[in-house]
């Protein structure tokens, strides 16, 4: 049943397409209207509603292909919009796979009520009495994320009351929604807005705001207030937006100078037009593979028999967990596992790094590792592999080699064969002296 009504859909999409192969590139978006339910006497229960929307996206009014499809039974036809999107945020290849494709985009709709904002940062936007007819209208607010997985864009838009025609007026788009850093270096957190200029909102001004959220605590990281071009008091250390990007091409990107540990987490660009929000959060992940270290290095020169303790410490690496692990490298150039080693708890560093050790008890004598070679410690972990290497030096022959008791047998043979030979030397010339006597007897 599912197999049926998602061909029947893909092929009425296809349709669309081939009729109008200018517009194929803005989607038809599949999503889930959310909005609280209404309890007893009007009043808020906190409990959602989820209905399946579709949404058609155009570039602009005067492509109405949208209109002429037909929908999917399964969707309720009051819940079917059109959506006019001049920026094209979300007629992006990432909203639209291709045909088949088993990931989908995700999106959520849900109703938006325009608020003036109080925050200190915010609120010089709707200092000035404004004219409310405007607001007067069903507002939408929505979040969608691409099948990459890195492009995420929230909306809000507007429909003249009762209709089901609407026209985005703030959108923020983002290309980083998990980024990952490397400990120390700059990393730059993807967050571009467009404001409809059609909109008399958008001459009032602008704000922008990041935040940042890990585990229920959160804080504020910036706030740009764009109309009076003042920057709240509170900017966490190293962390700037390029002011005139913002003004010229929306662009509110954050820039942190040098990714630390606790800036591992979560972000929220918000953007603000008088009365209207658009937030976008995005995942920071400071990822530091381990440095290794092993003690002690060089190793002493092992004599059969002997048991070595060696121990191999990863350092100053971020997230948990590391795997540590041992190989030897024989004179045969083979290399084999030693298996995995027990591993000591891990300790955190003032940085907030971790670090672990390995102890290996290498018994000479058990196993087979001839002359010696190349012990390594290997580390796998989520920011990469890392080696490090010692050499291994066993003293005398623990056990001799093939080759080894070939020549030994071959040596054996050579001297019984002499000694052979001298007996027989010897018994034979001396032979009259040495028998006569004894048969005598
Ligand atoms: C915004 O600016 C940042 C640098 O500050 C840059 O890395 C990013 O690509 C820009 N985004 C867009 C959409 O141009």
């Amino acid at each position: 049943m599912t197999d049926f009504s998602t061909i029947y859909k893909l092929s009425l999409v296809a349709l669309w397409c081939f009729i109008h192969a200018s517009s194929c590139s803005c989607p038809l978006l599949e999503c889930w209207f959310v909005q609280e339910k209404k309890g007893r006497g009007g009043g808020l229960t906190g409990a959602t509603t989820q209905e399946k929307t579709l949404l058609h996206i155009r570039k602009d009014e005067h492509d109405d292909s949208a209109e002429s499809s037909r929908a999917p039974s399964d969707i309720n036809p009051d819940r079917i919009y059109v959506i006019t999107d001049p920026a094209e945020a979300l007629c992006h290849r990432s909203f639209n796979p291709p045909r088949g494709s088993i990931k989908k985009p995700q999106c959520e709709v849900n109703p938006f009520l325009p608020q003036p904002s109080s925050l200190a940062w915010v609120h010089s936007l709707t200092e000035k009495a404004f004219s409310p007819v405007y607001l007067q209208a069903d507002w939408f607010s929505a979040s969608f994320q691409g099948v990459d997985e890195q492009r995420g864009v929230s909306t809000i838009t507007r429909a003249p009351s009762g209709t089901k025609q609407h026209s985005v007026i703030l959108s923020l788009t983002s290309r980083t929604m998990s980024a990952q850093a490397r400990l120390g270096e700059p990393v730059t957190l993807d967050c571009s807005f467009w404001a409809d200029p059609l909109s008399p909102l958008s001459e009032m001004g602008f704000a922008v705001e990041w935040r940042y959220k890990f585990r229920g605590d959160g804080r504020l990281v910036l706030a740009y207030d764009g109309k009076t071009d003042r920057l709240a008091d509170t900017v966490e250390e190293g962390a700037t937006l390029d002011f005139e990007a913002v003004h010229q091409r929306g662009n509110a990107s954050l820039t942190l100078q040098e990714a630390k540990v606790r800036h591992s987490g979560t972000y929220i660009c918000s953007v603000y037009l008088p009365y209207l929000l658009a937030q976008v959060a995005m995942e920071l992940e400071v990822v530091e593979p381990p440095s290794l270290s092993i003690h002690p290095s060089p190793l002493p020169l092992a004599v059969p028999g002997q048991v070595l303790n060696i121990q191999c410490e990863a350092s100053g690496f971020v997230p948990l967990p590391v795997d540590l692990s041992w190989e030897f490298k024989g004179a045969d150039g083979k290399t084999r596992s030693l298996g995995p080693a027990s591993m000591s708890g891990h300790r955190q560093a003032w940085d907030g790094t971790f670090s672990q050790s390995t102890r290996l008890q290498l018994d000479t004598s058990k196993l087979d590792l001839g002359r010696g070679g190349e012990l390594t410690c290997v580390a796998a972990h989520r920011g990469g592999t890392r080696r490090a290497s010692v050499t291994l030096s066993v003293i005398g022959f623990s056990s001799p080699s093939i080759e080894d008791s070939m020549a030994m047998v071959g040596v054996a043979l050579v001297l019984y064969g002499l000694i052979k030979f001298a007996s027989w030397t010897f018994t034979s010339s001396g032979s009259d002296e040495t028998t006569k006597p004894d048969k005598d007897k």
